[in-house]
């Protein structure tokens, strides 16, 4: 494990252009439950009901239910592992973070480069004017919130059904595409099309490395190696490595 982190460390001076794409398991250790382990998000929500878009069209205040129980996770801070990446990113490093979390926790830890692949639940928009709202403006206590215009607010995170929003799509695949190293960190890596993002980078070129307490579908097919732990451990670990060869 320790000559695991070293190596990490070392490939990251030397491919210079780092990218991290991370899922639910980032935010672990911040409290957050991941939506597949057990005790995860889709064991209490089914998402057909509470995260498909057909189903906000028809029964808006289910996923806003939802929303309302994910209200006390949007309390969470951001936990060493965060940190360490924002760190890398100070560095000079770390050029982008592809999260496929809605919880703005990346952003809480000091990383400027963020790239928000599903959206972001700390914002909702009005289907019917378009207008932004930030998450202490919407009000939770009658369900579906609604606009000043009386417009039914959706929440600004990706529904299955959706497409990703285009932007962040666009500069998701460019930097997968330009980088040389991509870690792949906390994420079951099964929901497409994020899960392709690290087999872009693989095709271009870039040395992939997971971190994950558990495996993958990547971890045989297209991750270099695999760092088997949390991130807020292995982290700051790679961090510390980082500094000694500076
Ligand atoms: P999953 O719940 O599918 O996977 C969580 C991953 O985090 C698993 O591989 C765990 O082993 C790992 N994990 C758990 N604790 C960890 C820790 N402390 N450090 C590092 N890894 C840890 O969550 P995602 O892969 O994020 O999309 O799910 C992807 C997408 O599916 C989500 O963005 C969401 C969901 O449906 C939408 O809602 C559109």
């Amino acid at each position: 494990m320790e000559d695991l982190i070293k190596k990490a460390a070392r490939d990251i001076v030397e491919a210079k252009k780092v990218v991290a794409l991370t899922g639910s398991g980032m935010s672990a250790e911040s409290g957050i439950p991941t939506f597949r382990d057990q005790g995860g998000f889709w064991e209490k929500y089914n998402p057909d009901v509470y995260a498909h878009i057909d189903t906000f069209f028809s029964q808006p205040e289910k996923p806003w239910q939802m929303v309302k129980a994910f209200d006390q996770q949007l309390r969470a801070k951001p936990n060493p592992g965060h940190l360490a990446l924002a760190e890398i990113e100070k560095m000079g490093f770390l050029k982008e973070i592809i999260t496929q979390n809605v919880d703005n926790l990346h952003q809480q830890a000091g990383s400027t480069k963020v790239i928000e692949f599903h959206g972001n639940l700390r914002r909702g928009v009005c289907l019917v004017c378009g207008k932004y709202y930030e998450w202490g403006e919407i009000t939770l206590e009658v369900l579906p919130p609604r606009c000043e215009c009386n417009g039914v607010l959706k929440p600004d995170a990706v529904f299955f059904g959706e497409p990703i929003p285009e932007e962040a799509f666009q500069r998701a695949y460019e930097a997968s595409r330009k980088c040389k190293l991509m870690f792949v960190i906390g994420t079951s890596a099964i929901v497409y099309p994020a899960a392709s993002i690290p087999q872009v980078a693989k095709q271009a070129g870039a040395v992939v490395v997971e971190i994950n307490p558990e495996t993958t579908p990547l971890t045989d097919f297209v991750s270099d190696y695999s760092i088997i732990g949390k991130a807020g451990i292995i982290l700051p670990q790679i961090v510390h490595a980082l500094k000694q060869l500076a």
